[in-house]
């Protein structure tokens, strides 16, 4: 397998630029694609942005953005983004037809060994790979949002993924600093994903049945177990209380839990009032625009202390 220093990117939304960022901060030569060229155009901008936080903190330099930012060049097609490609990451809208189309006219481009992958959240990646002529290159890298924040990666094996393949890009997001993990079968949601909505799941369920306000949901989370959540997973915390502590609470609760296998009405009836979130101003809490942008600064803000003060303490030990 050749070293790989050269990575494209197609979909420059939400997530495509700032995993062009990622691996053009490390020094990547990165090609970055969008079919809306405003959305390409914004690329730059979008990312000096994403920098502010990391500036403010001291963690980068004006110098290592303008460096970052000279490795990224905009392509017009996908033709011009496989030109040399090492490796392929796909972040277009969440559509299985969408990203079949691209991946089959990317295999008249790449060349024959670059590995093809997609940051699918939900789709299988086996079915996206169904009409390739070369299944055994592809595989899924699910980043998550923000991607140039958050360290966890899910390597997913497809059907077909070959282990060579598999195990080079989990070398790949190490080398960038991520903290890839295997998903080993390729499952929907994969990992994350299904722990994510089986607790949302339940919160909306929660709403729904008055047991509470939206907003002592939210905090039982950020001021509770969530508090512990960014050093001790779910399996260590279930270690620690003991799994035959574990087993009784178990055998109690389940039976109470929600276990609907459908979307909650309340979701279907927030959305035919227009009580989209963000989007529209109101979800399960009101929204302003200047609150929204306040709340994500300091998500990012956040995160990153958490993340320097995590492996402060971790080396310190
Ligand atoms: N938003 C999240 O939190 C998140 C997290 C993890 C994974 N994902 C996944 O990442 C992918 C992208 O999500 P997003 O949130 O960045 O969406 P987004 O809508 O912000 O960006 C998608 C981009 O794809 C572009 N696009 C659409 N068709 C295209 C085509 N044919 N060629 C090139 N570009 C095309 C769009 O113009 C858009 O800019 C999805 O599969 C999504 O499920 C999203």
């Amino acid at each position: 397998m050749k070293e790989i220093t050269k990575i494209g990117i197609i979909g420059a939304g939400l997530m495509g630029h700032g995993i062009a960022q990622i691996f053009a901060s490390h020094g990547y030569s990165i090609n970055i694609f969008d079919s809306v060229g405003e959305t390409l155009a914004a690329v730059p901008g979008k990312i000096r942005s994403n920098f502010k936080v990391f500036l403010e903190l001291g963690l980068v330099s004006e110098t290592d953005v303008e460096e970052c930012l000279k490795k990224i060049t905009l392509s017009d097609n996908l033709e011009a983004l496989s030109e040399g490609a090492h490796v392929i990451i796909e972040a277009v809208s969440e559509n299985l037809d969408l990203k079949r189309k691209i991946f089959s006219e990317l295999e008249q481009y790449v060349p024959q060994d670059a590995i093809l992958c997609s940051n699918t959240s939900a789709i299988s990646i086996t079915e996206i790979s169904e009409g390739l002529k070369h299944k055994a290159r592809f595989l899924g890298t699910h980043f998550w949002n923000p991607p140039h924040i958050i360290p966890c990666v899910e390597i997913v094996k497809g059907k077909y993924t070959s282990d060579t393949v598999f195990e080079t890009i989990f070398e790949l997001m190490k080398n960038v600093n991520k903290e890839p993990v295997r998903v080993l079968k390729d499952i929907p949601g994969f990992l994350g994903n299904r722990l994510q909505h089986a607790m949302w799941r339940e919160a909306i369920s929660m709403v729904e049945k008055g047991v509470a306000e939206a907003e002592d949901i939210d905090k039982v989370v950020k001021y509770g177990f969530g508090l512990r959540c960014p050093f001790i997973g779910p399996l260590e915390t279930a270690d620690l209380a003991g799994i035959d502590l574990d087993y009784a609470v178990h055998e109690y609760l389940f039976p109470y839990l929600e276990n609907s296998s459908e979307p909650s009405p309340l979701l279907k009836e927030k959305i035919g009032a227009g009580m989209l979130g963000v989007k529209t101003g109101q979800g399960f809490h009101a929204w302003t625009p200047e609150k929204v942008e306040k709340i994500i600064n300091q998500r990012d803000l956040i995160l990153l202390k958490i993340k320097s003060e995590i492996n402060q303490a971790i080396n310190d030990k």
